[in-house]
């Protein structure tokens, strides 16, 4: 038997910080389970100064990232530096350098995947991002072997706790979008710079993960349309509340028709339904296998404990791989790569989906008659409306919801209804899921 499983960091963060703390807290339970140590080695970072709250014996911090990535005695490689530049070097020299590999990284994951994958395959090494999508939740593991027997059709995700944080906060206290994220970025759930969070990109970079493990296909980045929550207003949660739903920023996956629907939007979902009550900075993915029926994952998305532990999970399946000479026993990407089948990704013109529009419009005669016609003449059916005497801004809100459209029909009827005089201030579009209300 190995004396112990030898590891490096690359990166001593938030996350590393995490997974230091409990391979040191759990030295034994993890002993327990793996049959032999897991030992740190070597942690690189560019400061080694602060203090972390974590007592290291003499020699392990050091600012050289060689001495991690040509270790002769490190089995595997943690990055946790983030970025895709340096961060890609970094692994596939560990990789060249035969060591399997652990990342959190869910934007190289989803950008360079491929290449990061096929150059494991290549040296016979293990690559583990379980901590790389939804932190502490367990879903890559789940999609990869849990879930192996299944044909999935579909996920639908929370995936990014910031946002889901301020949808609501916004819908319980009320607030603007704006208030509400300054007070997130006070209170240091959100991050200074919350562009990813907040435009999508984030949820984008985790769901071209769930969808490419999902339906073993690989899922080009840039062809996932992803709308971040930053148009969504007090009043459309109060419209929404209304009619009986919540809007949460979904990641949506699903085959249609031997293709995959891959989107990121705010959406509205019946306040019935389990994902509606997932509050606040959770995460949750709800999958949907053929014969398993629906299942739903829950729990903290982020943060140093819960994504280290994911990070460790990692550490121990592929410490087990190596004590019992099992490397790559799983698939990288869950699918044997040659298996793997590229499929269409739909362009969001051509999905079906019901939806939510909410006007700004002159309260005057002829208003409704006038948008209702463009959307009949795009072939588009209005499946209730409200409309209220409220003037905002010198206007009326009008909110219809529709039946199920294609969304080019409906993005040609809105151009339209743009041009009408009567039409003040945006528009205002949500796909709703759920069933078309007959
Ligand atoms: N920034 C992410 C979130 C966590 O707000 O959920 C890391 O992916």
């Amino acid at each position: 038997m190995k004396q112990s499983i030898k590891i490096g960091f690359v990166g001593f963060g938030t996350v590393a910080t995490g997974a230091v703390k409990i391979l040191q807290d759990q030295q034994e339970l993890l002993e327990r389970r793996v049959g032999t140590g897991l030992e740190i080695v070597k942690i690189a970072d560019r400061d080694i100064e602060r203090d972390r709250g974590i007592i290291l014996p003499e020699g392990i911090l050091t600012h050289d990232v060689s001495e991690v990535l040509e270790h002769p005695d490190i089995d595997i490689v943690v990055e946790l530096i983030g970025g895709t530049t340096h961060a890609k070097e970094f692994i596939l020299e560990a990789i060249a350098q035969k060591k399997h590999v652990v990342t959190a990284n869910k934007a190289l994951v989803a950008e360079q995947g491929e290449i990061i994958f096929e150059a494991a395959a290549s040296q016979g090494v293990d690559v583990g991002f379980e901590a790389a999508v939804c932190g502490g939740i367990p879903i890559i593991r789940e999609m990869k072997e849990g879930l192996a027997a299944e044909k999935l059709k579909s996920i639908y995700g929370i995936v990014n706790g910031t946002c889901n944080y301020i949808l609501t906060k916004m819908r319980d206290e009320g607030g603007d979008f704006s208030e509400v994220l300054k007070e997130a970025q006070d209170l240091g759930f959100a991050e200074a710079d919350p562009e990813l969070d907040i435009g999508g990109g984030d949820s984008a970079h985790k769901l071209a993960i769930l969808s490419s493990l999902a339906f073993g296909t690989p899922v080009n980045l840039k062809e996932i349309y992803t709308e971040g929550i930053e148009r969504v207003s007090p009043i459309d949660i109060a419209f929404a509340g209304e009619l009986g739903y919540d809007i949460k920023l979904l990641a949506i996956t699903k085959i249609v028709e031997g293709e995959i629907e891959a989107r990121v939007h705010p959406t509205m979902i019946s306040k019935e339904t389990l994902l509606s009550k997932v509050n606040g900075v959770f995460n949750a993915v709800y999958v949907e296998g053929e014969t398993v029926g629906g299942l739903l994952f829950y729990g903290q998305g982020a943060g140093s404990l819960p994504t280290g532990s994911a990070i460790v999970s990692d550490l121990v399946e592929i410490a087990r791989n190596i004590l019992s000479n099992a490397h790559r026993r799983v698939p990288s990407a869950s699918f044997m790569p040659k298996a793997r089948k590229a499929l269409r990704i739909r362009p969001m013109a051509e999905i079906e989906s019901l939806y939510y529009l909410r006007f700004m419009v002159e309260d005057h005669p002829g208003v409704l008659a006038n948008i209702s016609g463009i959307l009949g003449k795009n072939g588009i059916s209005i499946s209730s409306m409200i409309q209220e005497g409220r003037k905002i801004e010198g206007g009326v809100p009008l909110v219809m919801m529709t039946h199920k459209a294609k969304e080019r029909d409906l993005q040609a009827a809105l151009a339209e209804i743009g041009e009408l005089d009567c039409i003040m201030g945006s528009t205002l579009l949500i796909r709703v899921e759920g069933e078309d209300p007959s």
